[in-house]
């Protein structure tokens, strides 16, 4: 198993303890959902179920499609802008209340990190479904 694989589903993990964490802040004090809401609907969303996908299809995906992941270099750059991203999100959540500045630019700065981290997932995965050579030259 890669690096940035197991890093993913280890991070997958993680979020699933976040966003349980602040589901049963809310479940014990509902007065609080109003704000934890959005942070913890996206410590599971986008940081539990997202990463679990990410690392699960890093994984299996190449090796459905015959050939090796496009770039291991591009993943390990998603693994980090994907939680360094979600993290900023999640924490400019939680504090819209208490710092409204910084709440600003922790969200925006963190969904352009998630953002550009998926697009490289896709232009990766993109390639890496390409046919293998060998398959190509056969259907000629
Ligand atoms: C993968 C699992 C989960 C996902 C993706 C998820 C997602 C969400 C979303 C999108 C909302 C906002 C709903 C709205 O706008 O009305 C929400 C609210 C909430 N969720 Fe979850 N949830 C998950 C699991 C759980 C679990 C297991 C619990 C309880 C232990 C829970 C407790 C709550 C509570 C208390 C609210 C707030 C309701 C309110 O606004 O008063 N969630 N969740
Ligand atoms: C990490 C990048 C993401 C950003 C920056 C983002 C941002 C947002 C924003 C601004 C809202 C509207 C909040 C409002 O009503 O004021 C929202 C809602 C929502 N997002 Fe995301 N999102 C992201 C990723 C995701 C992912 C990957 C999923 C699902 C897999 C998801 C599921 C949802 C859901 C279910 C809601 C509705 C929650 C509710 O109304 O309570 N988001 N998101």
């Amino acid at each position: 198993m890669q690096i940035f694989v197991r890093w993913f589903l280890r991070m997958s993990l993680v979020w699933l303890g976040v966003g349980m964490l602040l589901a049963l802040i809310m479940v014990f004090d509902p007065a609080r959902a109003s704000m934890l809401r959005l942070a913890h609907a996206h410590a599971l969303a986008a940081g539990f179920v997202s990463m679990m996908i990410f690392g699960v299809a890093y994984h299996v995906l190449p090796r459905f499609s015959g050939r090796p992941l496009e770039s291991a270099r591009l993943a390990m750059v998603h693994l980090w802008a994907a939680n360094l991203g979600l993290a900023g999100i999640v924490a400019g959540w939680l504090s819209a209340g208490l710092l409204p500045g910084a709440w600003t630019w922790l969200h925006r700065g963190g969904a352009v990190a998630f953002a550009l981290g998926a697009a490289l997932f896709i232009y990766n995965i993109w390639k890496t479904l390409e046919a293998p050579k060998w398959n190509a030259l056969q259907q000629r």
